[in-house]
């Protein structure tokens, strides 16, 4: 069987984002009825997105919101125009098996073998974040939210630039936050942990000082539209816990996990993906789950204690539906698929025909 993903890794970004989405499937029926489920205060027909990353453009956004993802999030964007990093941009990964913590210093094998089955798909991907400038992508993000449906929410993925603003980087965040929510975003999530870009912003999520900045910052320019963070995996559960308690004044939702960071080779051992700085890059899919899962329990029980009262959005190696029950059975708000997604099409649809949803 040859695997057919709406994003086609044997071509570069740029083509992915003029001639994709690639799909030929039939579409399911739009849901009837009223929405069942509420995301922040949103009335949504089913808790399910695609996160921040295959959703290049309007033409992703617009066939993911009619595949059933209520929560589609456009690929994160910039206030300023970057090329992504050359291209392969994702390679699949040889047996990865479940990457826990005690295996993060591992090297990975990435191969051209497809795996047997699509469930057991990981992948690394390394984009660096590649953004259009302004204008663009707030022309594309307003026809993006003008074609969702009832019953689902048009989430905008941001991030800061260093050196630009002045070198302000939580001013650039706010900076970009403020151009989503003038396209049109319902809620603007911030990235503050994407391991594939070489300058260290994608490790602001382990600084809660800083972290918190950047959320007063974008929350004030926001104003009434609901922002999100988007953080990484924490091997410290105490990190977690500050971070937690430093962004909650400011708000609505967290998102994680975020691609985890490992060095990753051919089979003959070389580095994997082409390039200065790329000798590590972004594992996600099946092997990632577990960390995901634990960071969802341990965030809603962290939420609990201490009564926050912000939505967590469970995001990591969500592959089926069974995979979206055991996030959901742990009490976050609502999950996010991004690998599973590009390969099966039809996980909300599956998930939502099992569970009675429109
Ligand atoms: C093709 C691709 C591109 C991604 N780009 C972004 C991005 O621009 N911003 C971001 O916050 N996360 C990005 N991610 C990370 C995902 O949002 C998600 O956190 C990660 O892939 C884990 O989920 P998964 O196991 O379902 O893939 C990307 C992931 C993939 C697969």
């Amino acid at each position: 069987m040859t695997l057919s993903p709406t994003y086609d890794i044997t071509k570069s970004y740029d083509e992915n984002y003029a001639d994709g989405p690639f799909f030929s499937g039939d579409l399911p029926p739009a849901p009837k009825g009223e929405p069942g489920y509420r995301f922040l205060d949103f009335p949504v027909h089913a808790p399910i997105g695609v996160p921040a990353g295959p959703l290049l453009n309007a033409n992703y956004i617009d066939l993911y919101a009619r595949l059933g993802f209520d929560l589609p999030v456009y690929k994160t964007v910039r206030s300023i125009q970057r090329a992504c990093h050359p291209a392969p941009n994702c390679l699949y990964l040889k047996d990865a098996g479940s990457l826990t913590p005690e295996r993060f210093s591992e090297r990975l094998v990435a191969t051209a073998k497809e795996p047997a089955h699509p469930a057991d798909i990981s992948i690394t991907n390394s984009f660096g974040m590649p953004s259009k400038q302004p204008d663009t992508w707030m022309e594309d993000m307003e026809k993006a939210r003008n074609g969702m449906g009832p019953g689902q929410v048009f989430i905008a993925s941001c991030v800061g630039t260093p050196g630009v603003a002045g070198g302000d980087l939580p001013a650039d965040y706010a900076r970009t936050a403020a151009m989503a929510r003038e396209a049109g975003a319902q809620v603007v999530e911030i990235n503050l942990s994407c391991p594939n870009v070489t300058s260290g912003e994608g490790s602001i999520y382990t600084d809660s000082e800083f972290t918190q900045r950047i959320a007063r910052e974008t929350a004030r320019v926001l104003g009434p539209v609901p922002l999100m963070v988007k953080v990484g995996y924490y091997t410290d559960p105490n990190v977690l816990a500050e971070v937690l308690r430093a962004v909650a004044p400011f708000v609505a939702g967290v998102a994680g996990i975020n691609t985890l960071s490992f060095e990753v080779v051919d089979e003959s051992g070389q580095q994997a993906l082409p390039g200065e700085g790329r000798l590590r890059s972004g594992i996600c899919g099946a092997a990632i789950r577990e960390c995901g899962l634990t960071q969802a329990r341990t965030m809603v029980e962290m939420k609990a204690v201490e009564k926050y009262d912000f939505a967590i959005v469970g995001v990591g190696g969500i592959m089926t539906p069974a995979d979206i029950d055991a996030y959901l059975a742990v009490g976050v708000d609502a999950v996010m698929s991004a690998t599973g997604a590009m390969w099966d099409p039809y996980l909300a649809k599956n998930w939502r025909t099992t569970h009675g949803v429109g």
